[in-house]
């Protein structure tokens, strides 16, 4: 019987399958925000659709210390930690996917994740799931994507997927990140902004200093949506009838943003009856 402690999520070894996979590249965008680049050892491509994720796994032994590499662990009877990521690369990419990874300190498996390098060995689940995609969406609908942090994740896979595909009619990404340093993959979604008359980007950061060059909005996401404040900006109204809001990131701001959006007349969907508020949270 497969055992998995409720705390740490940790299964038995014996049921989960072997590290199958190498980090082929490593960028870090601050001390506690990464980028890795991830492929199967057996140079397969996962087929998954933009917006869902997959688990990334690595054995959990408490004696490893500091300075050891993964590429030398021989598991026997270890356990794997596992956690689920965001997939951010698209669809059609070949050969890795790419993951926006955030450090918590005190966590199970994101410290042993940081001590990864070019080359290292993990799991990575030879499966995608979830159902935060565009799937099921009429075409040239308004998407309003609402995020903080990593949450950004899975709008870039489906920037990359739609974006040459006339997917929507209008697209609002609204991204709320502290500082400037934190957001990610900031100059690619300009410059696609730029290109695409179709895709308005709003990024505010809530803790840069008063004094940085930074023009753009400041505190968090959901202070656009109190009043009409992101119609007045981006020109797309928030019409429930044609539009789709996808909120992803830490769940009190998936729940304030509900809340507000609901105002809005836009509604979460049950299994009987489908909405126009799609979320993901990811703790
Ligand atoms: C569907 C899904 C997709 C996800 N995608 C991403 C992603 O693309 N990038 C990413 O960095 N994380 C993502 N996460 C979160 C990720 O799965 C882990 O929870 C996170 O990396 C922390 O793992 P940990 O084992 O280090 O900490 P844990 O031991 O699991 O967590 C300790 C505590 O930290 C808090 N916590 C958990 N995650 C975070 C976080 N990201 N930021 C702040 N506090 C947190 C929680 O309160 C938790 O109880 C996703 C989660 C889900 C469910
Ligand atoms: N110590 C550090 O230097 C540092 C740096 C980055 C991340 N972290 C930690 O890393 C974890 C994840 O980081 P993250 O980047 O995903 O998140 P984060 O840095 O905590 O927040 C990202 C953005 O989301 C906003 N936010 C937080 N709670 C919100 C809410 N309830 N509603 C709407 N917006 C909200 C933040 O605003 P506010 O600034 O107003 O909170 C910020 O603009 C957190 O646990 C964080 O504490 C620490």
């Amino acid at each position: 019987m497969l055992k998995i402690d409720s705390q740490t999520n940790v299964r038995d070894r014996s049921q989960v399958q072997p590290l199958n996979a190498r980090v082929i590249d490593r960028q870090d965008l601050t001390e506690r925000l990464t980028i890795l680049r991830i492929s199967y050892e057996s140079g397969d491509t996962l087929p998954f659709k933009a917006g869902q994720f997959v688990k990334l796994g690595i054995v959990a032994d408490n004696d490893l210390g500091n300075n050891y590499s993964l590429s030398s662990i021989v598991p026997k009877r270890n356990q794997m930690v596992q956690r689920a990521y965001s997939i951010c690369s698209s669809p059609a990419q070949t050969g890795y996917l790419e993951f926006l990874i955030d450090l918590v300190p005190h966590g199970n498996l994101t410290p042993k994740l940081w001590r990864l390098n070019k080359g290292d060995r993990l799991w990575m689940e030879p499966r995608a799931r979830g159902k935060f995609t565009l799937d099921g969406i009429e075409e040239h609908q308004n998407i309003f994507m609402v995020c903080t942090g990593t949450g950004i994740a899975p709008f870039i896979s489906m920037l990359s997927q739609y974006v040459s595909k006339e997917r929507w009619n209008r697209l609002v990404l609204v991204h709320g990140a502290r500082n400037f340093k934190h957001l990610a993959y900031y100059d690619e979604i300009l410059a696609l902004a730029q290109e695409n008359i179709s895709i308005s980007y709003i990024p505010l950061l809530s803790r840069e200093p008063d004094d940085s060059d930074w023009q753009g909005c400041r505190g968090r996401v959901q202070r656009l949506f109190h009043k009409d404040e992101i119609e007045q900006i981006t020109n797309v109204k928030l019409n429930p009838e044609r539009s789709h809001a996808y909120i992803c990131g830490n769940t009190n701001m998936i729940k304030t943003m509900t809340d507000l959006l609901g105002n809005w007349n836009f509604t979460k969907g049950s299994n009987s009856k489908p909405g126009n508020i799609h979320s993901e949270r990811y703790w």
